[in-house]
């Protein structure tokens, strides 16, 4: 188990991401609580196509009044994959309510430069949020060995200890591009997973919806509109009519680290399982006797994770 004392200073990031409806609320998140500093905003094909989650990641970041850089990144798995998942995210990726077009411009550079010239740059250790396929991230540890030094943390939202939702052993993300993951828990940086263990403890319940009614704010409503489309999905694909919040748990945990318990462990990526390929096998019990390499998220606080996610989102319209 690590344990982390709570920064006095903004904690720099970068998320990684393929919007995607709880990718846009940990846009949000990451974006509005002082004990984050974020750096940029990169994508990567996962949710949606890549010209899809680009721009709604251009058009949350104008509905939020998000100002980062933001650059566009991979289009297919480092094997050339690639699959959409319009059957939870509908057919933009980002179905069930009217998004402002984008003011802000897109970067010139690929997200896998950006990256790097942000982590570059900044003073301190970076912290890297991947919530989609985790392939502009191992592009990066790859080309950019020299930068692993200035990265602090990879935070990233994917795998699970017991089952996945992809197939039945493998969780979108990884399922997307096993090699990435695989490049990424063999860097030996500290690692964050937070998979559906805990992820499928963010739900959105109904007195969530009635605290987000209750605030009527242009943005609340708009986010509302968006929830109740991924509710409808999650139930017609899961029968979970209170969908999972996935992502913005990665960035959360960030913030206070009592937002969830975890456990550190070996993990390792399934890549050539007839059945299996993509599971994450989380070694709960050191069973292998193998060097454990990520902290593994298991259990949520609910009310301390909500408390988090509202308020950001009451924050937007008084910052404009
Ligand atoms: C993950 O897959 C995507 O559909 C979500 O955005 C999340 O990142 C959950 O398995
Ligand atoms: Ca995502």
């Amino acid at each position: 188990m690590w344990l982390y004392a709570k920064s006095m200073t903004p904690i720099p990031l970068i998320l990684d991401c393929d919007p995607g409806h709880d990718d846009a609320l940990a846009m949000i998140l990451a974006a509005h609580n002082p004990a984050l500093k974020l750096l940029g905003i990169t994508t990567v094909s996962g949710n949606g196509g890549i010209a899809k989650v680009t721009l709604n990641a251009r058009r949350v970041a104008t509905l939020a009044n998000i100002n980062v850089p933001i650059a566009e990144g991979s289009g297919k798995s480092i094997l050339g994959a690639f699959e959409e998942a319009s059957d939870i995210h509908g057919e933009s990726a980002l179905d069930g309510a009217e998004l402002p077009q984008p003011v802000m411009e897109l970067s010139s550079l690929h997200a896998v430069d950006l990256i790097a010239k942000l982590v570059r740059e900044n003073s301190e250790p970076v912290t890297l949020v991947a919530t989609g396929p985790l392939t502009n991230i191992a592009l990066f540890l790859k080309m950019y060995p020299n930068l692993k030094t200035n990265i602090s943390e990879i935070v990233f939202m994917g795998g699970s200890a017991s089952r996945g939702n992809r197939t039945p052993y493998a969780e979108f993300n990884i399922w997307m591009d096993p090699e990435a993951a695989d490049v990424v828990l063999r860097s030996g940086l500290p690692l964050t997973m937070c998979g559906l263990d805990v992820t499928h403890q963010a739900l959105v319940t109904p007195e969530i919806f009635a605290r987000l009614e209750k605030m009527a704010t242009p943005v609340s409503k708009t986010i509302i509109g968006l929830l109740k489309f991924f509710a409808k999905t999650y139930d017609e694909v899961f029968e979970m009519p209170d969908p999972p919040l996935h992502d913005p748990v990665a960035i959360a945990l960030l913030i206070d680290r009592s937002v969830v318990k975890s456990r550190f462990a070996n993990v390792q990526i399934e890549l050539n399982g007839n059945l299996t390929r993509g599971a994450t096998v989380v070694d709960i019990y050191n069973r292998l006797g193998e060097k454990a390499n990520c902290n593994v998220a298991l259990e949520l606080d609910f009310d301390q994770f909500w408390e988090l996610m509202l308020q950001a989102i009451g924050k937007i319209d008084a910052t404009k």
